[in-house]
C-alpha cells in the first residue's frame, strides 16, 4: 500500500534522513551476523533512498538494486540519487510479493520499514528468501500490529489492518521460509530491528 500524504511527508525528509544515518543504521550494524561488504544488495520499499545511500557508504555493498511500489517514490530516489550512484544502482518500480530477480542473487535485503504496508507481507518474505544466498542476511525494521491498530496511528497513516504482525509473528514467518532470525533482535520506540540469515 502507498503511503498517505502525513507519511510522506514523515518519511521523505532531513530530519529523517538524519534519523535513518545516525540512529536507525547503528542499532542494524550491531546487530549484523557477518559485514556482507563487496557484496550484492536489494532495497526492498527504497523510497526516496536513503538506504541506497546507506547499503553503499556504510555497508561497502559492491552493488544495489532497489525498487518501490509507489513510482513517485522512485522518482525521488532517482532524483537525489542519479547522479551519484546512477551506473550502480538498478532501480525499478516494483512490488516485494513480486521480486522479478533469479533465485539467490542477493548477499542482503534491506526492509526499511515496508512489510507492515503489504497486505501480504508472508509472500513478500517468501520472495525475499528466494533472492537471498544461503548466508545471505534480511536486516529488518519493522511496525509491529498493535501499533498500527493504535488510534493515532489509525488517525495519521493509512496501512493494511488485517492480519498485522507482531515480532514473534514476523521472526516465525521468517523460520517457516528458511530464514534464522538473530535473537539478538532490538525494540526502539516501539518498533522491532532485526536480521535473519538464509540458512
Ligand atoms: C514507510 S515507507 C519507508 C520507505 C523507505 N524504506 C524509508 O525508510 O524511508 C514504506 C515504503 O514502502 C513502499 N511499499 C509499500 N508497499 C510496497 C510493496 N508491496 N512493494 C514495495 N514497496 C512497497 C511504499 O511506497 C513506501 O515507499
Amino acid at each position: 500500500m502507498k503511503l498517505n500524504w502525513v507519511e510522506t511527508l514523515v518519511v521523505n525528509n532531513p530530519l529523517r534522513r538524519w534519523h535513518q544515518v545516525h540512529v536507525e543504521a547503528r542499532i542494524l550494524e550491531d546487530l549484523l551476523a557477518k559485514s556482507f561488504a563487496g557484496g550484492r544488495v536489494l532495497v526492498a520499499g527504497c523510497g526516496r533512498g536513503v538506504e541506497i545511500e546507506l547499503a553503499f557508504r556504510r555497508f561497502g555493498a559492491a552493488s544495489v538494486d532497489a525498487f518501490d511500489l509507489d513510482p513517485k517514490q522512485v522518482r525521488r530516489a532517482r532524483q537525489r540519487l542519479g547522479h551519484r550512484f546512477g551506473v550502480q544502482a538498478g532501480l525499478w518500480v516494483g512490488d516485494a510479493t513480486r521480486i522479478p530477480v533469479r533465485a539467490a542473487r542477493y548477499d542482503a535485503v534491506l526492509d526499511w520499514g515496508v512489510l507492515h504496508h503489504i497486505a501480504d507481507w508472508k509472500a513478500a518474505i517468501r520472495e525475499i528468501a528466494r533472492v537471498l544466498v544461503v548466508g545471505g542476511q534480511l536486516l529488518f525494521i519493522e511496525v509491529p500490529g498493535h501499533k498500527i491498530r493504535s488510534p493515532h496511528y489509525r488517525l495519521l497513516f493509512d496501512h493494511p489492518l488485517e492480519e498485522r504482525f507482531e515480532p514473534a509473528d514476523f521472526h516465525r514467518a521468517c523460520e517457516e521460509r528458511g530464514l534464522e532470525v538473530d535473537g539478538r533482535t532490538r525494540s526502539y520506540f516501539g518498533f522491532f530491528f532485526g536480521v535473519a540469515v538464509r540458512r
